[in-house]
């Protein structure tokens, strides 16, 4: 009898053995050390785990292209990128999506009937404004587990780079213009993300403060200014909130590319900062794979044929040393081993986005920042009926453009918010502006580019005769002003920065209509940025800054208007009365330079130029350079009104010297008759005779619980010795001056309460920071004094930087 077997399946099954063998014989990631999963992956393995799967987009040249190896599209459609899975070796594909304000993933998907909506959250400088880094944890717990419960590995946030001029395309993106305000944000941001078990990546790295030429300009920068307000919020979410990996920004810093950039990525912070997650590529950023490579730049985002192919080749060559390579893949493997892909985390495709609108709700009712309110016209009280203006107020902007918009399932409009608050609002005109708006949208261009915003509607023009029988039914009037941006372009001063004259005459027609019945006039900013004030301001009864405040709008500038969440929200950026006073806009956006620029990205970037820019402000960015110079401003930085007034008594500090650190503590009370959070500011002045020093440097912040009428908090701070610091270029070190130091307490930076003073005995050296990040001989620097109370521009600032060195560690 034969078995029934015939030979060659015989063969084929010894061979299966024989596999199945040498597969159980390959180092498995997580099962077995890493280094030896890095020692039996191939060249063209490596390589393609440093490169990502790419991505493909119509119209984009095929050596951009992707994929590599693998594939993206099914994993999570919509995100932004993936990494190469090698299945030998138990590696599997991680995803990675956008982005600061929510989860950015495609809503629908072929094929399905249910659909995979995230929760638009309110924009990171409406969070900021909220000081309250609690809050802004609570929100990344919920935006962290949308992560996880979709499948994604890595959020591509948050982003804190400075709000170094009011026209930055991506501030809404941003946290401030100040960095330790950005720092604790984001630390708190990331420590919330992360509880879920999921990855986070703070961007961009660094002083990609501006989208104009954005993927080649040189940002040229004196090392002071770069260690104190540009790399310190990285430095603060990176030592307190340990996140796994971090986002390298698109331009070059002093000549060389952030993504090149040893100094940055490896000496400032691995060495220094002691980061040990992996840092990848902005998409597409950068211009020398293996540059970026050698430099630290672990991954290259999201991937393309052309980089595989020279890393591949400068293997082979030996110019790129093997082991380098290997270091970058270890560090690649050590986060895809946490990763909820790899440890097969449950996912259910279901978030609690019910639970999550109540966080989004609440957290942009607690930034929003009320710039006026004259004869207490908030809190309103329903049912008053309510005449709403603008078209925003029909049609709200949740959040910016590009990879920080989020697709959320829907929007509360203001008008639907004040509704559901038990407010009317008048027909009539809802009506009108419904028709227009309807109207309008139909003639809107589509966006010239993916990611690129549909221009605004034109604010609608309403006659005399609507607004004569609004204020006569009405019991006060609203309106809404919006103003959007995003990715890839800077604003603009004509209509977005000032008003337009269509919204300068909407002001001054609903004032005079509405004074004349002794009715009000409430102005609400739908904004992402920064805009002009000072020639209105006065106009309006009440300014209410909601900015964009994520998908439940309506209901949450509802709450803060009928005082249901009283307004706590303080200025985290500052408004200027003139835009020209801003230090920044003397040099903005930067220069094209003339010629071929030997250092641009290969081929043409989306039309950019070979450009460059000086941050000549240097250290004086926001309120450091406004309280130095004594520029007057239209909202001071720290600035916000409450229903209420606080006083602020008994500041005490622990010494009058100082030894180390410094406890200090002050006592707030609820003196009015409503009530609210008082946001307590702590600047420190410095003695500043070496160096010069802004007047005031904000070193701690504070939120007061929700305090009653009559009842107060005491907050307490700690100084620490790195709070008296400089960077000093000569020494290559933090240091603290001898002298006498004043601790301010504020409710604005120009509105000090309380101060005391401490002694420093000796001149201090806080801490070395050895990496040099500009050659010392390689650039001069002088900061001059400016014109107090002109809004002279950087009057007297000069700053070059004479010949190039390579930055080294
Ligand atoms: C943006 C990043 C974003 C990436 C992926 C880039 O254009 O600058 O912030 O994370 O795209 O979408």
């Amino acid at each position: 009898m034969t078995c029934g077997r015939s030979r060659s399946t015989l063969v084929s099954l010894a061979l299966l053995a024989a596999a199945t063998a040498a597969a159980e014989d390959l180092p498995q990631l997580g099962k077995s050390p890493t280094k030896d999963v890095v020692a039996a992956m191939t060249r063209e393995e490596k390589a393609s785990l440093v490169v990502g799967v790419g991505m493909r987009r119509p119209g984009m040249s095929a050596d951009r292209q992707g994929p590599v190896v693998g594939e993206t599209a099914k994993g999570v459609p919509g995100a932004a990128g993936t990494t190469v899975p090698i299945s030998r070796l138990g590696i599997p594909a991680i995803v990675l999506a956008d982005g600061p304000a929510g989860l950015r993933i495609a809503p629908k998907r072929e094929g399905e009937a249910r659909t995979y909506y995230c929760t638009a959250f309110p924009i990171e400088t409406l969070l900021a404004s909220s000081w309250d880094t609690d809050l802004v944890e609570s929100v990344g717990r919920a935006m962290g587990n949308e992560t996880r419960e979709y499948g994604v590995d890595v959020l591509l946030g948050p982003a804190l780079n400075t709000h170094r001029n009011p026209l930055g395309g991506r501030n809404f993106e941003y946290y401030s213009e100040d960095p330790l305000v950005s720092g604790r944000m984001a630390a708190a941001m990331v420590k919330g993300v992360q509880s879920q078990g999921v990855s986070t990546s703070p961007k961009h790295y660094v002083a990609n403060d501006h989208e104009w030429n954005r993927n080649v300009i040189d940002v040229k920068v004196s090392e002071r200014a770069l260690r104190e307000i540009y790399l310190r919020g990285f430095e603060i979410v990176v030592r307190d909130a340990r996140p796994w990996t971090v986002m390298s920004s698109y331009n070059r810093v002093n000549g060389t590319y952030t993504s090149e950039s040893p100094a940055l990525l490896t000496g400032v912070l691995r060495d220094e900062w002691g980061f040990e997650g992996l840092v990848m590529t902005d998409w597409f950023g950068g211009r020398d794979a293996v540059a970026q490579v050698k430099a630290g730049n672990d991954l290259l985002m999201p991937g393309t044929a052309r980089q595989k192919e020279a890393l591949l080749a400068a293997l082979e060559s030996g110019a790129l040393p093997e082991e380098v390579l290997d270091r970058n893949v270890a560090r690649i493997l050590e986060i895809i081993r946490r990763s909820p892909s790899f440890l097969g985390t449950p996912r259910s495709d279901a978030p609690d986005l019910q639970a999550h609108a109540r966080v989004a709700r609440d957290a942009a009712a607690q930034g929003m920042v009320l710039l006026r309110n004259e004869g207490g016209t908030l809190p309103l009280r329903a049912p008053a009926k309510l005449a709403l203006f603008g078209n925003t107020s029909y049609a709200m902007i949740t959040g910016g453009t590009g990879s920080g918009d989020v697709n959320e399932a829907y929007t509360i409009s203001l008008v639907e918010g004040l509704k559901a608050a038990g407010f009317a609002v008048q027909g009539a005109l809802a009506d009108g502006y419904a028709a227009y708006i309807a109207e309008e949208e139909k003639k809107r261009p589509a966006p010239a580019r993916p990611f690129q915003p549909k221009p605004p509607i034109p604010e609608r023009v309403v006659g005399p005769d609507a607004i004569a029988r609004a204020a006569r039914e009405a019991d006060a009037a609203l309106f809404t002003l919006g103003r959007n941006s995003g990715e890839f372009r800077d604003r603009v001063r004509e209509g977005d920065f000032d008003l337009t004259a269509v919204e300068k005459t909407l002001v001054q027609d609903l004032a005079a209509a509405f004074h004349a019945r002794k009715k009000k006039v409430v102005v609400v900013l739908n904004i992402g940025g920064v805009i002009e004030t000072a020639s209105w301001r006065d106009t309006p009864d009440a300014i209410l800054l909601a900015w964009q405040p994520g998908q439940e709008s309506g209901h949450a500038i509802a709450d803060v208007l009928a005082g249901k969440t009283p307004p706590s929200g303080r200025l985290a950026t500052t408004f200027p009365i003139r835009w020209e006073d801003v230090p920044s806009s003397a040099g903005f956006p930067g220069k094209v330079l003339e010629g071929p620029d030997p250092n641009a990205p290969p081929g043409p970037f989306r039309g950019d130029r070979a450009a460059e820019v000086e941050y000549a402000d240097d250290v004086f960015v926001g309120y450091r350079h406004f309280a130095t110079r004594g520029v007057k401003t239209a909202y001071p930085f720290g600035y916000g009104l409450s229903y209420t007034r606080f006083d602020h008594s008994g500041l005490r500090l622990r010494s009058a010297e100082f030894r180390g650190q410094l406890e200090a503590s002050v006592t707030v009370r609820n003196a009015g008759s409503a009530p609210g959070r008082e946001v307590v500011q702590l600047y420190v002045s410095a003695p500043g005779k070496a160096l010069p020093k802004p007047v005031l440097e904000l070193r701690g912040f504070g939120k007061t619980k929700t305090l009653r009428p009559g009842e107060e908090e005491t907050l307490s701070f700690t100084l620490t010795a790195r709070d008296l610091a400089s960077f000093d270029e000569a020494t290559s070190s933090w240091r603290a001056e001898a002298g006498t130091y004043t601790v301010k307490i504020g409710a604005s930076s120009e509105d000090i309460r309380q101060t005391a003073t401490f002694a420093l005995a000796a001149d201090e050296t806080v801490l070395p920071a050895p990496t040099r990040l500009v050659a010392a001989d390689s650039y001069r620097l002088s900061v001059g004094g400016g014109q107090p109370g002109t809004g002279a521009p950087t009057a007297g600032a000069a700053f070059s930087i004479t010949g190039r060195k390579e930055l080294s560690r």
